[in-house]
């Protein structure tokens, strides 16, 4: 089978009733980023964090896939699909899709502070049960924060994402303004050969790049167009 990697960001899921990071009127727009998603801003005030992130928890369990989201998970039929999501949403898996690396993180997941990706304090949450008291204790006895990767924060699924991306046969760019690295980087491991597509409705700061075909379309739009005229 054929691998397509799709890298996908807050575009995606702008459908399903989520804001974008850098628009007008984003969410970095309305919360300040340096207090509510950089590792200082934990250890500053892991009250107002966690507070955030139980809003945005709250959110996402109202949420459903929308049809980009769905068309991504059909490809499975015809594809070896992977899909490499900087967003913490889970609506990529909602949809059905088998195959997802997290790179910054998820929603609906907490974990220890002092040894975030120690497999043994990592909880998944539900939705009855997705609000964190602020205080709260992960099983090594640290503060409970969020399975989120802070600005200034390691970002080990790179490697793996880093890995897929090298193999790919046609590697697809979803709403992502592609201003965080290291998840931006990416694009320098696909393979000479394999065609890449942007879809997005805005233009993209990609210059410097090899040729990408830009579908200037929404994401379900733009899937939609991906599968029908370029007959993927
Ligand atoms: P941005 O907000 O930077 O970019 C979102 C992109 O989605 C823009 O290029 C928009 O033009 C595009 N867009 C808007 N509506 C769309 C639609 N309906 N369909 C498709 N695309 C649409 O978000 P990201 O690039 O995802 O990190 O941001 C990257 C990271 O920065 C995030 O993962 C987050 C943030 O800080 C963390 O939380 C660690």
């Amino acid at each position: 089978m054929r691998k397509i990697v799709f890298l996908t960001g807050a575009g995606m899921s702008v459908e399903s009733g989520f804001k974008t990071f850098r628009g007008n009127d984003g969410l970095w727009e309305n919360y300040p980023v340096e207090q509510v998603a950089t590792h200082e801003g934990w250890e500053n005030n892991p009250t107002l964090v966690t507070n955030f992130y139980n809003m945005l928890r709250k959110k996402l369990y109202d949420a459903e896939p929308n049809k980009g989201h769905k068309l991504i998970k059909d490809l499975e039929e015809n594809y070896k699909v992977t899909v490499i999501t900087q967003n913490v949403d889970n609506l990529h898996e909602k949809a059905g899709s088998t195959n997802v690396i997290h790179l910054h993180g998820e929603l609906t997941k907490v974990c220890s502070s002092r040894e975030p990706y120690n497999p043994e304090y990592i909880r998944e949450l539900t939705p009855e049960n997705c609000e964190i008291t602020p205080g709260m204790l992960a099983g090594d006895g640290s503060l409970l924060r969020p399975f989120i990767v802070f600005f200034n924060e390691n970002v080990p699924m790179i490697e793996p994402a880093a890995e897929v991306t090298s193999k790919a046969d046609i590697f697809v760019i979803v709403g992502t303004s592609l201003n965080v690295y290291p998840a931006a980087g990416l694009v320098q491991y696909v393979p000479a050969t394999a065609p890449i597509f942007l879809i997005d409705p805005e233009e993209v700061n990609a210059s410097g790049w090899r040729n990408i075909t830009h579908i200037k379309k929404g994401a379900s739009q733009g899937m939609e167009e991906l599968i029908q005229e370029y007959r993927i």
